[in-house]
């Protein structure tokens, strides 16, 4: 396969209304959306408030079926494997809670874990008795493959882990996670949330069976928007923990059957617009090409990375045996919180990665980091904003 062409910065730049207010650098927040999200949101508002909610679902119904082929461009996989959820977290835990767990059963999961994942496995442990276990980092910072590897025993039930953690620039093996659970034949859930619409995501090359990701990170979607995408082979296996007249059908007045497809995870009532919103955002992404922005993304990351070193007090906190655009650094006199809130006064967004994840907290030294996450339409001229920013103190 041929590399994607570089990304036509003045074009994704035009595209943003946000980018002439401010200094971006919170995607991994919520990035900003291009004109066209923001449009199809705030019509559909419109027509809500004039013709009334169910009747501008009605109008807009062809488009909302659509929203399944636009995920589905924008991760492969088919139509009926992906249901609309509202963020990452909920969909997330429409897989992970639909997994019929027992006593003893295994569930590995990595040290940077989600906060929230790992909330969802310990609540499941106390319940069913299975047990969480984490598979160690490789010396780069990554999960150590082999060593999930030397894990998998027939206990295991369930890999689950996030792509990208919330805290830094690290990225997980995600395929050669997948190539050992596809060799084991055992259930695969990835966090999708802060990788999709950043790093080019193709579900069957990254052999998961259930895969989240939120609508407002890289994607560039409306805030309350996400998507699950499930595996159609292990539909049958996962039922809901939540069922709704959405979900599942009445049989008999006393018994129903739950939907075929992914949507068995939806729920009746939804955020229409967010919805439209969502799949003009992956429409987007598709035009644009994450491939193509993926490079320049990280080419972005390093240099800043490189450009915050250079400064004095300044340490990068990023670890991984590959990087992304999601740059965490802490200033050796300045609180992390104190340092965004003062880049914000310059128009400099960022955020606070509130220190180490959950099970990784033995290893990670330090608290906070300042968390700066840089999207293909962020400039050079942007990072060295910031970087001068930093180093100028208080
Ligand atoms: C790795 C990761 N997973 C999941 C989430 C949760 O996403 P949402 O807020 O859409 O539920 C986040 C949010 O920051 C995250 O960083």
């Amino acid at each position: 396969m041929s590399p994607a062409a570089a990304p036509d910065v003045e074009r994704l730049r035009a595209d943003t209304p946000g980018c002439a207010e401010r200094v971006h650098l919170n995607n991994a927040g919520a990035a900003l959306p291009p004109a066209v999200v923001h449009a199809t949101v705030t019509a559909h508002l419109e027509r809500e408030c004039r013709v009334g909610g169910y009747e501008a679902a009605a109008e807009a119904a062809e488009r909302l079926d659509r929203f399944y082929p636009s995920i589905a461009d924008l991760i492969g996989g088919g139509p009926d494997e992906i249901a609309y959820v509202e963020n990452a977290t909920r969909a997330f835990d429409m897989a992970f809670y639909a997994v019929p767990f027992r006593e003893g059963d295994r569930i590995l999961t990595a040290e940077a874990e989600y906060p929230s994942n790992a909330l969802a496995y310990l609540q499941v442990a106390r319940r069913t008795g299975a047990v969480v276990e984490v598979v160690p980092s490789d010396r780069a910072g990554g999960l150590d493959v082999a060593a999930l590897e030397r894990m998998i025993d027939d206990r295991v039930k369930l890999i689950a882990l996030n792509h990208v953690p919330t805290h830094g620039g690290l990225v997980n093996p995600a395929a050669e996670i997948g190539a050992v659970a596809r060799r084991h034949g055992i259930l695969y859930l990835l966090d999708a949330c802060q990788s999709v619409g950043q790093i080019p995501l193709d579900v069957e090359a990254i052999g998961c069976d259930m895969l989240a990701a939120t609508g407002r990170k890289y994607l560039r979607g409306p805030r309350g928007t996400g998507f699950l995408w499930v595996r159609r082979a292990r539909l049958a296996e996962l039922e809901p923990p939540f069922v709704d007249q959405h979900a599942a059908t009445w049989v008999t007045a006393d018994d129903f059957a739950l939907r075929e497809d992914a949507r068995r995870f939806e729920n009746w009532e939804f955020y229409v617009a967010g919805k439209l919103g969502l799949a003009a955002a992956a429409d987007y992404a598709c035009a644009v090409d994450v491939a193509a922005m993926w490079p320049r993304i990280r080419d972005l990351a390093a240099r800043l990375r490189r450009e915050l070193t250079a400064v004095a007090g300044v340490v990068v906190r990023d670890q991984g045996p590959e990087l992304c655009g999601i740059v965490s650094f802490t200033k050796a006199d300045e609180d992390a919180a104190d340092l965004s809130a003062r880049l914000r006064t310059r128009s400099i967004n960022t955020s606070v990665a509130d220190g180490p994840a959950h099970f990784d907290r033995h290893r990670r030294t330090y608290g906070a980091a300042v968390r700066a996450s840089v999207h293909a339409y962020n400039t050079e001229d942007e990072l060295a904003q910031l970087v001068g920013a930093v180093a100028d103190g208080r």
